[in-house]
C-alpha cells in the first residue's frame, strides 16, 4: 500500500495551479444522461471522477478521457441502462446524482443507496423527499432505491427543511425534465452548484436564482448540439494551499481561481495573520511570524467549508493562545484530531466544537488517513513537523486531489510517494 513521507520544516515557495472541482465534475457528469453528445474541460482526473465515469459507462454513455488535456468527451449510446448497481455505488456518493437525471429522462431508475461513509451518516432523504414532491413513486427495497415516475415528472413548489447541497443538485437534476415550473426554496447554492446551473442553461433550461430560491422551466428541445463546458476551479483545492501558505509559505502563487469566490476563507486567513495579496485570478500568500485565534463555525456556502475544516484546524495548532472550531455540517468529522494530536497539537473536542491550544511543536510520526479532507490536514501537519511524517492509506487523498505531492514538491517541499 503507499504511502506519502514528508520531512518537514522547508519554506515553501512557488506557485500552484489549482485543478477544476471535483465536486462540480461529479453532478455536471450526472447531468450528461440528459445531453446527447458533452466536452468537458479542467477536469480534475482523480479517483471519484472516474469513479463516476465507470457508473456512466454501464449506464450507456460512451467515455473518451484525453488525459494530458485534462477534457472528458461524453456521448450517449442507443441503449441505455436505468439502473446503478451497489458495487459502482459504494465507494462514492455522488452516484446517488444519476437518480434524478435517469428518472427524468426514462421515468424510472434503480439506484443503489449509498454504503456508509466515515464522516457520518449521510443519509439521501431529502434527495427523495424533493423526488416524490415532483411526482416520483419511490421505494426502498433490497438495498435499492426504486423510483418510477410513469407520467413524467411534474414542476412544483419545493421547500428543503434543511440545506443539502446533493439534495439540491438531485432535484435540479430531476426538474430539469419535469413539465412546467419548479421553484426549490433553501437551496444550497455552493459555487459547484452555480456550475451545475450554467451547464443546465446550456442544455437549454430556463433557470434563476434569488437567494436560495432556484426556479427552473423545463427545456423542451431535443438537446442534440454538443455542449462544450469548463468546470469551475477547485474551491477547496485551493483553500488547502492557502492554509499550506500560511503555515509556512515564503511566498505561495495560487493560479487558476476567483480569489471573490475565496472570500470567506481570505477573511478568517488576514485574521489570523497570513499575508494575502489578491489578482483577478490569483492569490500570493505568505506565512506570518505570529498567528492569532480564531472562532470558526462550518456552514453552508456563503459560510466556512466543512471541507476546509480540517485543513484550518492545523493552522490553528501554531496560532498563540485558544481557537475553536464548531462543525455543523457532520457530526463525525474529527477524525483527524487523534492522529494531529500523535503528532503533538492540543485539541480538545466537547460535543461538536474543537477547542485548539497554540502554538504547539508537532512532531513527525506515523499516522493513519481517515477520509479525504482529514488526510490532507495530515500533510498540512508534515510539512510544519520536526522530522519525517509517515502517512498511511492515501488512498484517501487520491480520490480528491490531482497531482498533490508534485504541485507540492513545486514548491519545494520534501514529499515522496512510496
Ligand atoms: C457535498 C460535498 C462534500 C461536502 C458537503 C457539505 C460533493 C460530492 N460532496 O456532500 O464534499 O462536505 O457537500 O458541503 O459535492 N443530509 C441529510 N439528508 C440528505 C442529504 C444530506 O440529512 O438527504 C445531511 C448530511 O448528513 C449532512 C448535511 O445534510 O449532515 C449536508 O450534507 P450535503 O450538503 O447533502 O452533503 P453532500 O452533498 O453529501
Amino acid at each position: 500500500m503507499q504511502k506519502l513521507l514528508i520531512k518537514g520544516k522547508k519554506e515553501l515557495s512557488g506557485s500552484i495551479s489549482i485543478s477544476g472541482s471535483k465536486n462540480a465534475t461529479l453532478p455536471i457528469l450526472a447531468a450528461a444522461i440528459l445531453a446527447n453528445d458533452v466536452k468537458l474541460l479542467n477536469v480534475p482526473l482523480v479517483k471519484d471522477i472516474f469513479t463516476m465515469l465507470d457508473l456512466l459507462k454501464f449506464i450507456g454513455i460512451k467515455v473518451k478521457v484525453e488525459n494530458n488535456k485534462r477534457i472528458i468527451h461524453l456521448q450517449k449510446e442507443k441503449q441505455i441502462n436505468t439502473l446503478a448497481p451497489y458495487k459502482l455505488v459504494k465507494t462514492m456518493r455522488a452516484g446517488v446524482l444519476v437518480l434524478g437525471p435517469l428518472l427524468t429522462k426514462y421515468k424510472k431508475a434503480k439506484v443503489s443507496l449509498p454504503g456508509g461513509c466515515s464522516i457520518g451518516t449521510r443519509p439521501v432523504d431529502l434527495h427523495l423527499f424533493a423526488l416524490k414532491k415532483l411526482g416520483a413513486k419511490i421505494k426502498i427495497k433490497d438495498g435499492y432505491i426504486i423510483a418510477e415516475a410513469k407520467k413524467g415528472l411534474i414542476g412544483t413548489k419545493i421547500k428543503f427543511p434543511t440545506i443539502s447541497v446533493g439534495a439540491t443538485e438531485n432535484a435540479l437534476l430531476a426538474a430539469f425534465g419535469a413539465k412546467g415550473k419548479t421553484t426549490l426554496n433553501n437551496c444550497a447554492i455552493e459555487p459547484e452548484i452555480l456550475d451545475l446551473i450554467i451547464f443546465l442553461k446550456k442544455l437549454g433550461c430556463k433557470i434563476e436564482i434569488t437567494g436560495r430560491k432556484i426556479t427552473l422551466i423545463r427545456n423542451n428541445n431535443k438537446n442534440k448540439k454538443k455542449i462544450n463546458h469548463k468546470v469551475i476551479f477547485d474551491r477547496i483545492e485551493a483553500g488547502t494551499y492557502l492554509v499550506a501558505g500560511a503555515l509556512i509559505g515564503k511566498k505561495i502563487v495560487i493560479k487558476q481561481i476567483n480569489p471573490k469566490i475565496l472570500k470567506c476563507e481570505i477573511d478568517i486567513l488576514k485574521k489570523m495573520g497570513a499575508k494575502i495579496f489578491k489578482t483577478k485570478n490569483s492569490i500570493s500568500i505568505l506565512k506570518t511570524s505570529r498567528l492569532k485565534t480564531i472562532k470558526v463555525s462550518t456552514k453552508a456556502y456563503p459560510g466556512f467549508p466543512t471541507d476546509l475544516q480540517a485543513q484550518l484546524m492545523v493552522l490553528m495548532t501554531q496560532a498563540e493562545g485558544i481557537s475553536k472550531i464548531k462543525e455543523n455540517i457532520f457530526e463525525n468529522r474529527f477524525m483527524h484530531v487523534p492522529e494531529l494530536k500523535r503528532m503533538g497539537a492540543k485539541i480538545e473536542i466537547r460535543k461538536q466544537t474543537a477547542f485548539i491550544s497554540g502554538p504547539s511543536k508537532l512532531t513527525g510520526a506515523e499516522v493513519m488517513a481517515t477520509d479525504l479532507r482529514a488526510s490532507v490536514s495530515l500533510v498540512l501537519a508534515g510539512l510544519i513537523a520536526d522530522n519525517r511524517t509517515v502517512i498511511n492509506r492515501i488512498y484517501h487523498l487520491d480520490r480528491g486531489y490531482e497531482q498533490l505531492e508534485n504541485k507540492l514538491k513545486n514548491c519545494k517541499a520534501q514529499i515522496k510517494r512510496v
